[in-house]
């Protein structure tokens, strides 16, 4: 089975718990992709559905699949975020952002009632930091923060590069940050959120109540603090 597959899977797995009526956070990323694409097709069944992007990519693509939007503040609270990852390890913390939509998507889950992850099985992992960290950083700043970054022994890279950086839908930079191995995730986060010029990085901890794991053509559920089979 291919990775393509495993996310199709985690995803469909996803939708199953989606209930009529409900407000939906819509991830950002080709297996968050999937999700929309199952929940249009639950709206051209007739299932009465709203979703809040976390992305100008995902609002196109929601729209296109026919699930009504609303913004944030129309929502005020969200019943259930389905979104992506770009690693996860054994403790559910997460590396997202790899699609550039961490800050949105951050806020979404913030404000979700409850959180589902979803991926493939190449994106479990042991430890995170395999995967480039993306620091997402006001324009003015990516400099300092690029050089605080590598103090602490990592090798950061702006996205897109300096002659063509890519802008988040926000109108900020992200720093690709390579750690290799991130030993104290909670650590990290806090040091680089303190640091000024950060607007937030990649780092998701104790956000996920459920990850959905696609694997071969099976789907495990793993929930928060204890696991499943599905
Ligand atoms: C988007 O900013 C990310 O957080 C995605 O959720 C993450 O990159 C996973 O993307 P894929 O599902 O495309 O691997």
């Amino acid at each position: 089975m291919s990775a393509d597959s495993e996310k199709r899977l985690a995803a469909a797995r996803a939708v199953t718990l989606v209930e009529d009526g409900m407000t939906l956070g819509l991830g950002t990323g080709s297996t968050a992709s999937y999700a929309i694409r199952f929940l249009g097709m639950k709206v051209s069944e007739g299932m009465r559905l709203r979703g809040v992007p976390t992305s100008e990519a995902t609002a196109a693509l929601a729209r296109e699949c026919g699930i009504p939007l609303v913004s944030l503040k129309e929502a005020g609270r969200i019943d259930l975020t389905i979104d992506g990852a770009d690693e996860v390890d054994t403790q559910m913390r997460m590396i997202k952002g790899g699609g550039g939509a961490l800050l949105r998507e951050k806020i979404v889950a913030a404000a979700s009632d409850a959180v589902i992850i979803i991926v493939d099985a190449s994106k479990v992992v042991q430890k995170l930091g395999s995967f480039p960290l993306p620091v997402e950083v006001v324009p003015f700043g990516a400099a300092y923060v690029q050089s605080m970054i590598e103090s602490l022994g990592a090798r950061p890279t702006l996205r897109g590069g300096e002659a063509n950086p890519f802008i988040t839908d926000d109108g900020h930079y992200i720093l690709d940050c390579a750690f290799r191995t991130i030993e104290r995730p909670e650590e990290l986060s806090a040091m680089l959120n303190a640091t000024p010029g950060v607007v937030d990085t990649g780092l998701f901890i104790g956000v996920t109540d459920a990850l959905i794991v696609g694997r071969g053509d099976q789907t495990k559920v793993f929930k928060r603090s204890k696991q499943a089979n599905a």
